[in-house]
């Protein structure tokens, strides 16, 4: 991980990485799926969603305590879709997080296994939230619509059908939009939705969150998919050129390097034009908006 990367993260990340340790029993350490969920989860991954979740906890002014759960959870349900998504039935990838990838470490069985572990722990958590603080269940309930077929898992279906086919500009951005803007839409709004239950609906407010979260989301596929043509395999820790290899419609792909650079470049001019707004009703985005730019310009 980069030293800006890490700067701008430090506190939420180690908040996060003391969580994730605890995630599945003591005694069910050395069972197989718990070791090869534990491999994934813990092999370094950059912690996006839970940091965002709580730098909008944060500038919303709530206690972090209270999205722990969610921000746990979002991290399993993150590691778990990587865990799928790197099968040989899926993108067939080796590499992920700088290690060779759960199926290759632990066989193909036991990585499936890891995956479902992390989905149905995350949500036994989720459940865990909502029963210790019903002020937390319509935040539950769009962790569940974000993660399921109308948001990741609908985006990496319409990710898979589309290899080796033409799609138009505005399947490209669903596709997008769902497959990786769905957690980081969810993480972002989440914080928002607790805040609702406990002091009331503020529609500019969610409109706000919700326009910052939509450009994060999209741009960070975009983003992905740049560096897929871009970066350092070594320093991006899972394998380049695979978009092209498996014929995946990608902003790289259907538009050229400079045209998705310049998307890039647009969808974070009104990401940080919604963080003006936030900022201009009174609310202190200064770590959202370093976080941005640390995003839009990451190599990792
Ligand atoms: C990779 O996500 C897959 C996408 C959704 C683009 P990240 O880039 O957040 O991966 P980790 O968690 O840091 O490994
Ligand atoms: C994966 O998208 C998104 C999810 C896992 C939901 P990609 O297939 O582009 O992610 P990488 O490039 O393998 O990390
Ligand atoms: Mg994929
Ligand atoms: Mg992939
Ligand atoms: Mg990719």
């Amino acid at each position: 991980m980069s030293e800006k990367i890490s700067f701008f993260m430090k506190k939420y990340q180690e908040r996060i990485e003391e969580l994730l340790l605890a995630v599945f029993p003591e005694e069910l350490a050395e069972d197989p799926t718990v070791k090869a969920a534990m491999y994934s989860l813990l092999a370094g991954g950059k912690r996006i969603r839970p940091v965002l979740m709580y730098m909008v906890a944060d500038m919303l002014h709530l206690d972090l305590s209270v999205v722990d759960d969610f921000a746990v959870s979002m991290e399993m349900v993150h590691t778990y879709s990587l865990i799928h998504d790197d099968l040989p039935c899926m993108d067939d990838d080796c590499l992920r997080r700088g290690k060779p990838t759960c199926h290759i470490a632990h066989g193909e069985a036991f990585a499936l296994l890891a995956g479902d572990a992390l989905l149905n722990r995350a949500f036994e958590r989720v459940l865990t939230a909502v029963s210790k603080n019903a002020k937390t269940a319509s935040a539950a309930s769009y962790f569940a619509e974000n993660t399921g077929i109308l948001g990741m898992i609908g985006g990496q279906s319409i990710d898979l059908s589309s290899e080796g086919k033409k799609i138009d500009t505005g399947r490209l951005c669903e596709l997008h939009e769902k497959k990786t803007g769905a957690l980081i839409n969810a993480s972002c709004l989440i914080p928002y939705l607790i805040y609702a239950a406990e002091n009331g609906e503020d529609r500019k407010l969610y409109d706000l969150i919700h326009r910052f979260s939509a450009g994060t989301g999209l741009g960070f596929q975009i983003k992905d998919d740049l560096l897929d043509v871009q970066a350092d395999e070594q320093v991006l820790g899972k394998s380049t050129g695979k978009d092209e290899r498996d014929s995946k419609s990608t902003f790289v792909t259907v538009f050229g390097e400079k045209s998705a650079q310049k998307m890039l470049d647009d969808t974070y001019a009104d990401v940080y034009d919604a963080l003006d707004e936030l900022s201009s009703l009174g609310w202190d985005v200064t770590a959202l908006r370093q976080f941005s730019d640390v995003l839009q310009n990451r190599v990792q």
